[in-house]
């Protein structure tokens, strides 16, 4: 299987044992994350008994995902990230919510990546994932991509970091064509952006 590389080698996401120690890490982290999660449920625009698809792009072990699956009981995701390693992991970590969601494996620097993903998605979400790109370019590629898989009408969130401005990510998303483009948050270094779908 190909393997996906950090430009500034700060991570190695391919290693089980890097993966397992990253995920450990994010321990301390989960009050934060949870309220950050949180932000995300209240924005997304369905009602918490609704039926809907999302992807969670670059979702690792699946905190956002499983997060979201708990919120929304009748909602199904698709899990992408390029790590198989990290695959297992959420695989593992989120098996009481088995059949409600389905892990695929690309590398979202590459042209096409969201073929490895069937259907069209009322949502797609990430969280911290898709700056480690390290370039404008491909980031606003990995938007346009993420808009022609959702539905006319559907939403993208996405909560990241990285030394884009908000000028640069609110471009980005209006270029991939989304509409209704806002910075919803901005605080520990994260910034939380979503469009809709005309
Ligand atoms: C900082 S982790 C965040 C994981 C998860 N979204 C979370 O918040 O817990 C970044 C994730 O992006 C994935 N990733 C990094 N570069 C990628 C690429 N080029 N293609 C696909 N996934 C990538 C990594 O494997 C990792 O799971």
């Amino acid at each position: 299987m190909a393997q996906i590389t950090d430009p500034l080698r700060q991570h190695d996401w391919n290693s089980p044992e890097y993966v397992e120690d990253w995920a450990q890490r994010q321990r301390r982290n989960e009050t934060l994350r949870a309220r950050q999660f949180s932000l995300i449920a209240d924005l997304i625009p369905f009602e918490s008994g609704d039926a809907f698809r999302f992807m969670d792009v670059g979702c690792g072990y699946g905190a956002l995902s499983k997060f979201l699956l708990e919120s929304f009981p009748r909602a199904t995701a698709v899990c992408h990230d390029g790590s198989a390693a990290m695959a297992d992991l959420g695989g593992e970590r989120m098996k009481d919510l088995a059949g409600r969601f389905e892990y695929v494996i690309s590398d979202f620097s590459k042209k096409d990546w969201s073929r490895a993903a069937e259907g069209e998605f009322d949502l797609v979400v990430s969280c911290n994932a898709i700056h480690n790109v390290r370039v404008g370019e491909i980031i606003r590629d990995v938007y346009q991509e993420i808009f022609g898989r959702l539905r006319s009408g559907g939403h993208f969130f996405n909560l990241d970091r990285g030394s884009a401005t908000m000028e640069d990510q609110v471009a980005w998303f209006r270029s991939a064509g989304f509409l209704d483009v806002a910075c919803h948050q901005k605080s520990s270094g994260l910034s939380l952006y979503g469009g809709s779908k005309p």
